[in-house]
């Protein structure tokens, strides 16, 4: 299919959308890790448009600094008061002159419209000549839209709105997406002669088909295959349905590629999530940011990753990790969490209750239960035994350990920052570390053991413990008898 680049593309995006009941701008609002209109925005460039603007209005630095960040190549035009779709188109031609060529017109606020939607809606338009076609699509409830008038030969003779409507033409159920190509020349020309004398008193875009018809251009349509494409979000309701469709996609191009989804209902994935050949994504898992998961890894259950790159053939599950590296093979969970700066080597444990922060973690070691790794550098083959902190924080600054090839760091160790362990060195369990140890030596840094012999039946006369200690006593008296 060869489609003719647009000259431009307007997305109307000047509109408060109350209904959304937030403090954050409509378009702003995110789904799949990206905006409502960065949506928009991504299925526009599929058209590779020579302009891309956005009209913009309330909000307008909020969302003009988004847009500044998200989307350099597109131009954004004030509207400053929501005169009527009409009125921002009219507005964006004032402000960059008529444009020479094909205009697409849409709204920010429609995050399932696909690129190969658009690219239908020019195809057509291109092949019939048009002056105008508008995208369409038959929806079992139409009420809210702008209902698409035919005459009796099928041909497009104008578009009401619900509130202008008659009860028949309320009936109709092809409505207007809001969506249209234009000859960029013809609609600078229309777009002046839109009135406001409707019921809404806004200039209408809709009006503009009736105009160019009436000069005796050619006005079409094109019907959008899926009508879900074309519905766009109002509220949150909208948001939560556009998520689940978007969301449905997503998995589906990723399970065509050769990813096992367990439970896609449960499973929820950024756009810009990147998953390899045979990756299995276990229920309840989310994937957001850039997270890329490597190939013949398990992900699941229930595991929250952002940016975290997971290596081939690692298994995380009932995790939360953050700007992680997890290496190939490694471990994670269940019930981790690994926050910025956790990079696991090859092979390495990040296990059960263990929770890491800017924390290397060489190639096999292993750090099984139980444990804060914070600011530290381990080296390979390092076992770390249950219960053990990285001390790392004074109260004012943070401090580094780090722990050479092969130490094996008792359970219940306390490592005081800074402070370094050598290679093959050991600690004793339960120890406060604060000085180096050296390499292959131990740290022992506790209070040696002393019994009491007798204290129970003395200070806790008359309890269980103290009878059961008596017990034993009296037992360890027979035995010494009988063995004599
Ligand atoms: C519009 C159409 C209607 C269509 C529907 C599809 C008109 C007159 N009606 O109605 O036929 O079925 O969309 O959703 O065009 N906007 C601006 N500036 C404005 C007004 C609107 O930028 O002055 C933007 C809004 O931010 C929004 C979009 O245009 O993204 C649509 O505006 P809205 O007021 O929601 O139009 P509808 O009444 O839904
Ligand atoms: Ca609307």
């Amino acid at each position: 299919m060869s489609v003719p680049r647009p000259a431009a593309v307007i997305v109307l995006a000047a509109g408060e959308g109350t209904r959304m009941k937030s403090k954050t701008p409509k378009i702003l609002h995110e789904l799949c890790g990206r905006t409502l209109v960065d949506h928009m925005l991504t299925a526009a460039r599929g058209l590779e448009p020579e302009r891309l603007i956005v009209v913009i209005g309330h909000e307008r630095e909020r969302v003009g600094a988004h847009l500044a960040q998200t989307s350099p190549d597109a131009q954004t035009v004030v509207q400053a008061e929501q005169k009527g779709t009409g009125h921002a188109v009219r507005v964006v031609l004032e402000a960059v002159g008529a444009v020479d060529g094909t205009v697409l017109v849409t709204y920010g606020d429609t995050p399932m419209l696909r690129t190969g939607t658009l690219a239908g809606l020019l195809e057509r338009h291109a092949q019939d000549g048009n002056a105008v076609t508008v995208l369409t699509a038959e929806v079992p409830d139409p009420h809210g839209y702008g209902r698409i008038i035919r005459d009796a030969g099928g041909a497009v003779l104008e578009i009401v709105e619900e509130k202008d409507a008659t009860p028949e033409q309320r009936a109709i159920k092809e409505m207007n997406s809001g969506v249209y190509a234009f000859d960029g020349a013809l609609l600078a020309d229309a777009v002046k002669r839109v009135s406001a004398s409707n019921a809404q008193g806004e200039e209408y875009l809709t009006d503009v088909l009736s105009i160019l018809r009436e000069d005796g251009h050619r006005v079409g349509a094109h019907v959008a295959a899926d009508y879900v494409e074309v519905e766009g979000v109002n509220d949150r309701v909208q948001l939560a349905f556009a998520r689940k469709v978007l969301n449905s996609r997503l998995l589906e191009e990723h399970m065509r590629a050769g990813v096992t989804v367990i439970d896609p209902d449960s499973t929820w994935v950024d756009v810009e999530v990147t998953l390899e050949r045979d990756v299995v994504i276990h229920p309840g898992t989310q994937l957001h940011g850039r997270t890329t998961v490597a190939e013949g890894a398990e992900v699941g259950p229930a595991c929250t990753l952002t940016d975290t790159v997971v290596g081939e053939g690692a298994v995380v599950r009932n995790a939360v990790c953050v700007e992680a590296e997890i290496g190939p093979e490694a471990v994670v969970g269940p019930y981790a969490y690994l926050r910025p700066g956790s990079v696991l080597g090859r092979k390495a444990k990040a296990g059960t209750y263990v929770e890491m922060k800017n924390a290397r973690v060489g190639e096999g070691s292993k750090v099984p239960h139980l444990t804060y790794v914070g600011d530290a550098t381990l080296g390979a083959g390092v076992n770390i035994g249950a219960s053990s902190v990285f001390v790392n924080y004074d109260g004012v600054n943070k401090h580094h350990t780090t722990v050479g090839d092969h130490a094996f760091v008792g359970c219940d160790t306390m490592l005081v920052a800074p402070v370094n362990i050598g290679d093959g060195a050991y600690t004793a369990a339960g120890s406060v570390i604060d000085s180096d140890v050296p390499p292959g030596a131990i740290g022992v840094a506790r209070a040696r053991q002393r019994n009491i012999e007798g204290w129970t039946v003395r200070k806790r006369p008359g309890t269980k413990s103290a009878q059961a200690a008596q017990r034993a006593a009296e037992a360890g008296d027979q035995q010494g008898s009988t063995s004599e």
